[in-house]
């Protein structure tokens, strides 16, 4: 079965390859309304009108060779399932916003996977691209931001892998909630 984190990797891929610099990645869990939301916000290059239409068709993409599985239609699909929506917003030139909403204890909800190692791979394989994650249970919430580790190492490159290992070790604390259900 999949599980969240592999969407969140795909989707944040879709921004990296529109040339974002900065991805916003949120996940907010919600007890009183059973809802869990995954936000994901580029500053890439947007999608006109049309291309907004096409792309929750599964068939629609603008590589020429596709991986089979994942994209937005799969995350719509997971989230339909689970009795939730997806939401997709973008302006040409600006950026995008995706923004799936699940039931949380629906039985169709995914589980979340592994958030943290996906984080790693995404800073890991785009280190000229700035992370910034948010984690929101109810009213506590913890931030990540990859803007605020490249100040502290100042010229060290983020994905030295002492830093990533640093990093690990931020994530790990900063979010030790979101475990790998399995
Ligand atoms: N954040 C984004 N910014 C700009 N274009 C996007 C974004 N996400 C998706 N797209 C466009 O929608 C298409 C379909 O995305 P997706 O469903 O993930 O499939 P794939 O990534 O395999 O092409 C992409 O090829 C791209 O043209
Ligand atoms: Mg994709």
């Amino acid at each position: 079965m999949l599980e969240l984190a592999a969407h969140i990797l795909d989707i944040a891929e879709n921004s990296v390859r529109a040339g974002a610099r900065l991805i916003e990645i949120g996940i907010a869990e919600d007890t009183a309304s059973d809802s869990l939301s995954i936000e994901i916000i580029d500053d890439g290059q947007g999608m006109n009108q049309e291309e907004i239409k096409k792309v929750l068709d599964p068939f629609y993409t603008t590589k020429t060779v596709r991986r089979v599985g994942l994209g937005l239609p799969l995350l719509a699909d997971a989230a339909r399932r689970s009795g939730g929506h997806l939401n997709l917003e973008s302006q040409e030139g600006k950026g995008t916003t995706v923004r799936a909403t699940f039931g949380l204890n629906h039985v169709d909800r995914q589980p979340m996977g592994n958030i943290i190692s996906t984080l790693i791979v995404l800073i890991a394989g785009n280190s000229d691209v700035d992370f910034f994650f948010k984690y929101r249970h109810n009213d506590r919430q913890s931030e990540f931001d990859t803007r605020i580790i490249r100040h502290e190492i100042e010229d060290v490159s983020i994905n030295h892998p002492e830093i990533l290992k640093y990093i690990r070790g931020v994530l790990d604390e900063g979010f030790s909630e979101i475990k790998p259900e399995a």
